[in-house]
């Protein structure tokens, strides 16, 4: 056991404290903040979702925050300097917000594509996740605010995340899942880790002694905090014990009293206590919560005014993460000498998803769509239609605030009323949109989970086509549903398996009326919270108009066959990829794949942007013109869609994920535990190396990414001919740009060596890095093939050893397109 090294202030700080004030201070405050302490100068401390925006405490569009491409896209750059530019915005407005603690970035590894929570993990390679995880952290902790990464370990799926127990071999979490914790923890200096829901090989993760005691903290020598995931721990003195040293959120009836009772019946030592309290402090300290200053008083944790990640730096950010898988005849970009008229179609061209479900959701400050901004990008150059082709929702989407008014108020949005259950008013308050969330602070007394108080919204839906019109209300709990008084819908909707899903994936009650262009309806909705829900309140309205399939299909093909080229926006709907459970196929949802087939059979310039975090089924990919992986690529996305369309910028990025050809070639695709047993018997097989074992042909491998121009690649020398164990390789490559414009190009280096054979892969990623270079010119780019990358984890022996042998360098543009090699002796 390591007590953490603490200075002399500290110690003496901490031998005042009795042990109930000390175990205090290592539960939640509430949902966000940590208890603070007058007699050390300690203030509370704030914590906010990531990792793909600042959420803040609170779910509220009037606190907005700058909406980030989501972490596979961030893989998808395999640009450690752009992650760290935007680690660190991220961490100025998490300062900007009051927040200490950002709970982010997500370190488990993409094991099937079909994970809920795929879209919140940079990739399905540990290295690939571990240089860019680093960089993300080094960026978020230079702003002075600390990182958290999680979900520590083998929160890799969501099926039955409370409770699963993950089976994974030693070597196999040494060599795979450990390996960006591993790298967080010794080259960045992360503040805290999240020890996950589930178990590993037996034991709640929040209870681990061998990974959180003995890997963790004494072998890699961690000496920040290790926090439990939201609600994780249920256990006294085997979580603490085992190593965690805060339960989050508060209160937590299984430490605070229940834990200072175990201290004093001897069940848990004290001296554990002040090791958990000692760390806590050297947090606060690194965030500028416990004071150091002259004045005595504790570093301000309260708010400015919001620094919010820079608009141009985000719309950079995601057409560098955007992969241009194909690239026919060169149809990209768009030639607007030929180009006179551009069909824009698709379900997510005018509702996108820029950001997955659940606590990684931000309230976004602006949201371009590819509807809006391709047209106005093209004004004056080319046509442009806009229609949807179909529709791939479950739960009806929120209408746009224009289409809303406030009875009260007259303005844009809607009225909201918080009432006691006798119907007295407790509060009121105008909002401008219809999808709202309380996660902690905001409600009144006497609304909420087992509460008897309702919430009931109020609105003027003004309709601006005829036809009929979805009205959708979702929550946990009773909605009732009235238009012009008269009642749509009441019912009751099913208390969720996941308490997250209360936000994501709530039940809803749902209705049609007939209006006319123009037409006006007062719409009210009355929401009775469910008893005994843990997790966010959370009530949405959705209207939506919902002409016929059909007759969308029909109306999209005819635009595609009138037009020079077409734009097809395609992907995940709202609740497709969350938090909370996994997707339970590859398929585009809805009637996208038809659609794509009928607009390609009719014009043969076919760009389709997929949008979606993690990959789906292309089965049209060889009839369209152009596919370009677009991810869930945060605020930006209307624009960094034109940017690239355009040729404004290079879609930059290469998959960190394979694309299969179909489902049945993936190595591991549904994540289903048996008996609550989760077995990860493909052991180091994971992602590409699973591919390369079976000999399947992905339909994009790992490492694709065609880009604007071409490479040449053209050496490859490495810097001894010999190594030792525990030795770095470094290696210098030369490419060059052999097309028309300026590009950037990712130099890939995998390692395959004497230790194949079974069970391990035919080759690993073992470093990488960006080439720039006009048209014509040559780059020269230094890579870093780690040590790790040429061991072994000998499990008996109970650490790493390096083979001796030959191995083989592959340098290419993806896994499967190796270009050039060299061969380096380890001994
Ligand atoms: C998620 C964490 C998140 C926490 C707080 C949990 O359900 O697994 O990633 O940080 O909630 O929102």
């Amino acid at each position: 056991m390591t007590i953490s090294t603490a200075t002399t202030e500290e110690r003496s700080l901490l031998a005042a404290l009795p042990v109930e004030q000390k175990v205090r201070l290592l539960t939640g405050a509430d949902s966000w903040r940590t208890h603070g302490a007058d007699a050390l100068g300690l203030r509370p401390m704030i914590m906010s979702d990531g990792p793909a925006g600042v959420r803040g405490i609170t779910m509220d569009e009037r606190k907005p925050a700058g909406s980030l491409p989501c972490p596979s896209a961030l893989g998808a750059t395999w640009d450690s300097e752009l992650v760290y530019e935007l680690g660190t915005a991220l961490g100025i407005e998490a300062r900007s917000k009051g927040v200490d603690v950002l709970l982010a970035p997500t370190l488990n590894l993409v094991r099937t594509p079909l994970g809920g929570r795929g879209f919140e993990f940079f990739s399905e390679d540990p290295e690939l996740t571990a240089r860019l995880a680093v960089s993300y952290v080094r960026g978020v902790q230079s702003a002075g605010v600390a990182a958290t990464i999680k979900h520590y370990v083998g929160n890799d799926s969501e099926t039955e995340r409370w409770n699963y127990d993950a089976r994974i071999t030693e070597q196999v979490l040494r060599e795979l899942y450990l390996v960006p914790f591993e790298a967080c923890v010794r080259e960045a200096g992360a503040a805290l880790v999240m020890a996950a829901y589930n178990s590993v090989n037996g034991s709640p993760m929040t209870e681990h002694e061998r990974l959180l005691r003995e890997v963790l903290k004494d072998e890699w020598g961690f000496t920040g905090v290790v926090t439990s995931d939201w609600d994780a721990n249920r256990s006294t003195v085997a979580s603490a014990v085992g190593g965690l040293d805060l339960a989050m959120p508060g209160p937590n009836p299984f430490w605070g009293q229940a834990l200072a009772e175990a201290v004093s019946r001897g069940a848990v030592a004290e001296e554990l206590i002040d090791d958990k309290v000692l760390r806590l402090l050297r947090l606060a300290r690194r965030v500028g919560a416990l004071t150091t200053s002259p004045s005595g008083s504790p570093g301000a944790a309260s708010p400015g005014t919001p620094v919010l990640a820079d608009p141009s730096l985000l719309r950079r950010a995601a057409a560098a993460s955007f992969v241009l898988l194909r690239n026919a005849r060169d149809v990209l970009p768009l030639d607007l000498a030929v180009i006179r008229s551009v069909a824009v179609i698709g379900p997510n061209a005018a509702l996108p998803v820029i950001q997955g479900g659940g606590s990684a959701g931000v309230f976004p400050v602006s949201v371009s769509t590819v509807a809006d901004a391709l047209p106005e990008a093209l004004a004056g150059q080319a046509a442009v239609t806009v229609t949807a082709g179909c529709r791939t929702w479950t739960a009806v989407p929120a209408p746009a605030a224009r289409s809303l008014t406030d009875p009260v108020s007259g303005e844009p949005g809607v009225r909201l009323e918080f009432r006691a259950a006798d119907g007295t008013l407790l509060a009121e308050e105008h909002r401008t949109t219809t999808v709202l969330a309380w996660w902690g602070d905001g409600l009144p007394a006497g609304i909420g989970w087992g509460e008897t108080g309702s919430i009931a919204l109020l609105t003027r839906f003004r309709a601006d086509t005829d036809g009929p019109y979805a009205i959708g209300a979702a929550g946990v709990g009773r909605l009732a549903l009235t238009v012009d008084g008269e009642v749509l819908v009441d019912a009751r909707t099913p208390v969720p398996a996941d308490p997250v899903e209360t936000m994501t994936r709530p039940g809803e009650v749902r209705g049609t009326v007939h209006l006319t262009a123009g037409q006006e309806v007062t719409v009210g909705l009355g929401f009775y919270p469910a008893d005994d829900v843990q997790g966010p309140l959370a009530v949405r309205l959705g209207i939506a108009a919902s002409p016929d399939e059909d007759t969308m299909l029909d109306e999209a093909v005819a635009a595609a066959a009138a037009a020079d080229a077409a734009v097809v926006v395609v992907g995940s709907a709202g609740s497709t990829e969350s938090e909370g459970y996994d997707r339970d196929t590859l398929n585009l949802p809805g009637r996208q794949n038809e659609l794509i087939q009928r607009v390609t059979a009719v014009n043969d310039r076919v760009v389709v942007v997929v949008n979606s975090g993690m990959p789906v089924l292309m089965p049209w990919a060889d009839r369209a013109a152009a596919v370009i992986q677009a991810w869930l690529p945060g605020q930006a996305m209307g624009y960094a869609v034109t940017d690239v369309l355009l040729g404004l910028a290079e879609p930059g990025g290469r998959l960190p994920v394979t694309v299969p050809a179909s489902e049945s070639d993936t190595p591991v695709l549904h994540a289903v535990p048996d008996g609550g047993v989760l077995n990860y018997d493909e052991g180091l097989l994971v992602g590409y190396r699973g591919y390369d074992a079976s000999g399947a042909t992905p339909l994009f491998p790992f490492g694709h990414g065609l880009g604007y121009t071409g490479w040449a690649y053209e050496s490859v020398v490495a810097d001894a001919p010999a190594l030792a164990p525990g030795e770095d390789l470094r290696l210098a490559v030369t490419v060059r740009n052999t097309g028309p414009r300026p590009g950037r190009e990712i130099v890939q280096a995998y390692v395959a060596g004497p230790w194949q054979g079974a069970g391990r892969p035919v080759r690993v990623l073992g470093a990488f890095g960006c080439a720039a270079a006009a048209a014509g010119e040559a780059a020269r780019v230094v890579l870093q093939v780690p040590a790790r990358v040429f061991a072994v984890y000998d499990t008996e022996a109970g650490g790493w050893i390096w083979p001796r042998g030959d191995f083989t360098i592959e340098v290419g543009r993806s896994s499967r397109d190796l270009r050039l090699s060299a061969t380096v002796m380890l001994g």
